[in-house]
This record gives C-alpha cells, structure tokens and sequence, in this order.
C-alpha cells in the first residue's frame, strides 16, 4: 500500500522542470533558438566582437620535418601537421597521378602503397609516411615502359574515364605481389575498396588475372 503511494505521489507531480530536455515542448525549443538567432545577429551590429572574431586572423601551422622515400626517391620535407599523403603528393610533389574522388576513405581512388601496402593517402596524414616507403602510379613505369599490369589494363580496356585507374593499379599491384597468379574472385576480394564509377569492374578484373605469372607487380 505504502509503496503505492508513493508510486502515485510521483506520478501526480507534475510541475514542469525547466532543466529537462524531456520536459521542454517544440515551442519552447523554437522561442529559445529564435532568441539565440536575434542575439547572434544582434552583436555584431553592436560592436560588440565576439570570442571568435577576438581570435587572431591566422595561426601558423604546425609543421614537422619527415624523411620518405616516393618511387625510389629520398625526400626531406617540412609537412603541416594537417596535411594528408594526398595533399603531400599532389600539391607538394607534384606527383597528381594520385587521384582524389571522395576524400573520405570510400573510393580508393586516391591509393597509394606504403611500404607495400595499398592505403587511402586522402586518409592518411603525411606525418605518418615518415621513414615510409611510398609508391604511386607514377612509380609503376620501369625504364620507360609500362608495368605489366599497366598494360594489361590497356590491352583489356580497364579504363573507361579512368578517374579510378591509378587507384586500381596500386591495390592489384600489391595483390600481384603478394600472389603472382589471383584468382578472378581473389581478385574481386582484395579490390573490394576501390569502386569505378564507370561500373568497368568485369574489365579490370580480367586485367588483372590476365597478368597471371608475369610479374605484374612493382618493378
Ligand atoms: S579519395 Fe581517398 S578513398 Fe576516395
Ligand atoms: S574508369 Fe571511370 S571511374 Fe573507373
């Protein structure tokens, strides 16, 4: 009976708590996003700065030094911290054979080898790649001549507009190196992260099989 009481006791108090998101209706959350709205329209007509405006223009970028090999090359560069590998290879080393598509670790257009394995360079930051060994699609060629696996997919029309084509060359030629004859599934398994837009998957996945046995991957 007691307990019963006290069960209607706190079914009956009803008073509204303003400190309880459950307890506050539509309209109390419209009134109070309008006053912040006027409120934050209302204090740069008064002259008034706020925290943020008060904040410098710039603040310098923190940078660190990294050592990476790209393609065979020794590179000592001042990196910002916010960098990522793509921005490094593209805008730094003008290496734009790296692609970018998403910039979100979705595509794979933008795959790069580090130390042999395939990674999302839009993903990775560029302080990570220190001591690293990176491969891009511009370390495939061999004295002037086309990787294997790059002229199979020239011979089997792996490209269509061939956005996703260097990110697809770098995720089989890890593959080619670790397993030099991949089945069409194992294929389709380990490229699995890139996507083609153009929808040309049937043609790459025989490029790459194609390639079986000839030491399709890096040089
Ligand atoms: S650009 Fe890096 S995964 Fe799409
Ligand atoms: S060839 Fe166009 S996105 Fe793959």
């Amino acid at each position: 009976m007691a307990d019963q009481e006290n069960s209607d006791n706190k079914t009956a108090d009803t008073t509204p708590n303003p400190l309880n998101p459950r307890q506050r209706s539509r309209r109390d959350f419209l009134q109070d996003a309008s006053t912040a709205a006027v409120v934050g329209t209302a204090v740069p007509v008064l002259g008034i700065r706020s925290a943020t405006a008060q904040q410098p223009d710039t603040i310098p970028a923190a940078k660190t030094t990294i050592q990476l090999s790209v393609n065979g090359s020794n590179h000592t560069v001042d990196v910002e911290d916010r960098w990522t590998l793509a921005e490094l290879l593209r805008d730094h080393l003008q290496l734009t054979g790296t692609k970018i598509g998403c910039d979100r670790s979705e595509c794979g257009a933008c795959t790069v080898l580090m130390n042999g394995v395939p990674v999302y360079s839009c993903s990775q930051l560029a302080v990570w790649a220190e001591g690293a060994e990176v491969t891009t699609v511009e370390g495939l060629m061999s004295k002037g001549e086309l990787s294997p696996l790059q002229q199979a997919f020239v011979d089997n029309n792996g490209p269509q507009c061939g956005f996703c084509t260097p990110g697809q060359l770098m995720t089989a030629t890890a593959l080619l190196n670790r397993n030099s004859a991949p089945s069409a599934q194992q294929v389709k398994t380990a490229m699995v992260g890139n996507l083609c837009r153009c929808s040309n998957y049937n043609a790459i996945v025989e490029a790459v099989v194609s390639v079986a046995g000839k030491s399709g991957g890096v040089a």
